[in-house]
């Protein structure tokens, strides 16, 4: 059975704008351990499908099941990795920032600030705990998040483009040492992003949206290529040109009704 399991899901927002149908008869299913990315062109409802998977709205159709169980509502087995960088708490010190959510659960102060620290360590900022998000760079807040994420121990890690506001090469390192953190964990992932290379280097499976409005899943496409990724393989990028294809049809408009 699929860990997670998306059906015939939909959603059409009403507003004074009147109403948009952000997504469409969205099929999925991500079996435990996955690492499931889903691509697509802005505004073809990425972000919607994350929200709606992590409890924060709700499908106007079908329905999402977790281990067999409709979702209702946001919980801890869900973390999440908000798009863009301003997310943290600014007035807490990175560890804290990464404690907060074990604090809410009522773990002890030694305890908490012991996983922080390890989870501090893991996202590669051993030592950095003190600084506030002020005080970081992006490439170091989105590591803060990735670990705060990771301290609640989620079962399925929810990641809404993460890399998405750096620069290149601290994005390409990020990749590699998080890719590495999933491989160690075992976590399943469901990670946004319209980057085809990111895509491609990350994932077991890579699902392709359409454009909006409307945006439904277009074709999967099973990554078979070992770990770590070389990204200058003949096979990589043999991958990289059929992901591009797919996109490219609906950059140009060809892939849409
Ligand atoms: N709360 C909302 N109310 C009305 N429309 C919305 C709302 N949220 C999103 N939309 C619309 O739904 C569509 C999909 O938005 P979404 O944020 O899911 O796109 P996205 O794929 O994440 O884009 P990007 O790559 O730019 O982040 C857009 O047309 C957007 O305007
Ligand atoms: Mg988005």
């Amino acid at each position: 059975m699929a860990q997670l399991s998306l059906q015939g899901v939909g959603k059409t927002f009403r507003g004074r704008a009147g109403a948009w149908e952000a997504v469409r008869e969205v099929c999925l299913d991500i079996a435990e351990g996955e690492f499931l990315c889903l691509l697509g062109t802005s505004g073809c409802g990425k972000t919607t499908v994350l929200n709606m998977v992590a409890g924060f709205e709700a499908p106007t159709a079908g329905r999402i099941l977790l281990d067999g169980r409709e979702v209702a509502r946001p919980g801890a087995e869900r973390g999440v990795v908000f798009q863009g960088q301003d997310s943290l708490f600014d007035w807490l010190s990175a560890l804290d920032n990464i404690a907060f959510g074990l604090r809410l659960r009522g773990v002890g102060r030694r305890e908490r600030r012991e996983a922080a620290r390890r989870y501090l360590d893991m996202v590669g900022l051993g030592g950095q705990g003190a600084k506030h998000p002020a005080e970081l760079s992006g490439g170091m807040k989105q590591r803060i998040q990735i670990a705060r994420a990771l301290a609640n121990d989620p079962r399925i890690l929810l990641m809404d483009e993460p890399f998405g506001a750096l620069d290149a090469m601290t994005r390409a390192g990020l990749q590699t040492e998080f890719s590495r953190i999933w491989r160690a964990t075992g976590k399943t992932v469901l990670f946004i992003t319209h980057d085809i290379e990111e895509a491609c280097a990350l994932a077991t499976r890579v699902a392709v949206m359409t454009r909006g409005p409307g945006g439904r899943i277009k074709a999967v496409l099973p990554v078979d290529l070992p770990f770590p990724r070389d990204r200058t393989s003949d096979a990589f990028m043999a991958v990289f040109r059929e992901v591009h294809a797919l996109i490219h049809a609906e950059i140009a408009g060809q892939g849409a009704a």
